[in-house]
């Protein structure tokens, strides 16, 4: 799917696994003209309403965040300044512009305690701090009553950039001869090249009077123990993975038992087909140079 008309399109946070990933497909759509920015040269809490307009960019796509969930609970100014405030700030200078607005958010925003896929309309209550901020930046961007803006909610992305599971898990597996890890949390890793292909392929149908939300992930269900599970099988690794409790293995923050999403609404209104995560798996890790 081409676009006919110029997209010049702003990649916020475009170093993180999201904004990197986008950067991977930049020549295979001679018609987006792409300005990726990167925390250093574009801080999301430090936008002019103006900034969009004077640069004639007409598209926005939001990878900036404050990721780190752990961490947010004793930061939660910082994570709210970059989830919340951040994302007003792009909004108000997409409406300014006119400018399309595409924002990720998080299957953090659930509770996980429905034990069935998560709809765009099912009751968000969040249990971290990382989680509040991401809903209160959703909340500001629907405010702004924004046109042809979308958020996507999506979940355990992992990627050959940055910091994510399957690194750890691989880096781990160097060392380790066994590994404990949690089989009570059900969720689906999501490859972060299938959502930034995604987002660019639906870029130009994006045609709405209110923010629309959509949930993507990758087909399928895991337990982090499962994920770990199939690194170690796929990638012929001798590390033995072991399923514990999350009461066993405690974080600074309580993280949702159930995150599954339901992914109808983004794949029938954009016609989009959704890999399973053990397929992107294997690309990940060959793309990454692992013997599978
Ligand atoms: N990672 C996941 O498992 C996951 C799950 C669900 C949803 N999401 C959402 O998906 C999106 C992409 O996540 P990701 O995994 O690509 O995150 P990421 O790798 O942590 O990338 C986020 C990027 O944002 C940058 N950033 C932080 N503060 C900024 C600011 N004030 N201005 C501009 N840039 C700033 C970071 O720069 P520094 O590295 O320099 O701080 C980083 O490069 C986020 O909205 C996230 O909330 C992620």
């Amino acid at each position: 799917m081409k676009s006919t008309t110029m997209l010049n399109i702003l990649v916020t946070g475009s170093d993180g696994q999201l904004g990197s990933s986008i950067k991977e497909y930049k020549n295979v759509y001679p018609n987006y003209n792409f300005i990726f920015a990167s925390q250093n040269v574009f801080d999301i809490t430090r936008v002019d309403n103006c900034f969009l307009k004077q640069n004639s960019i007409n598209t926005v796509i939001n990878c900036a965040a404050y990721t780190a969930v752990d961490a947010a609970e004793n930061n939660q100014i910082k994570a709210d300044l970059v989830n919340h405030t951040g994302v007003l700030n792009l909004a108000l200078a997409a409406k300014e512009a006119g400018a399309k607005f595409v924002h990720i958010s998080t299957d953090y925003v659930f509770d996980g305690k429905h034990y069935k896929p998560y709809t765009e309309t099912d009751r968000v209550s969040p249990l971290s701090i990382y989680g509040k901020t991401k809903l209160a930046g959703e909340n500001a961007l629907i405010n702004c009553t924004l046109k042809n803006s979308i958020i996507i909610r999506t979940a355990w992305l992992y990627s050959e950039f940055g910091k994510n599971f399957l690194k750890t898990m691989l880096n781990l597996a160097e060392t380790k001869k066994n590994l404990k890890v949690v089989s009570d949390q059900t969720g689906t890793p999501t490859y972060a090249s299938d959502l930034a292909h995604t987002i660019l392929e639906i870029l130009p149908l994006i045609q709405n009077d209110k923010t629309q939300i959509y949930h993507y992930s990758n087909e399928g269900a895991a337990s982090w123990y499962d994920f770990a599970w199939t690194i170690m099988k796929e990638a012929n690794l001798p590390c033995k993975i072991e399923p514990v409790n999350s009461i066993e293995y405690q974080t600074a923050v309580q993280r949702p038992f159930f995150s599954l999403l339901d992914k109808r609404k983004i794949k029938s209104e954009y016609g989009i087909n959704i890999p399973h995560w053990r397929e992107s798996l294997d690309k990940c890790l060959r793309k990454m140079g692992v013997k599978i």
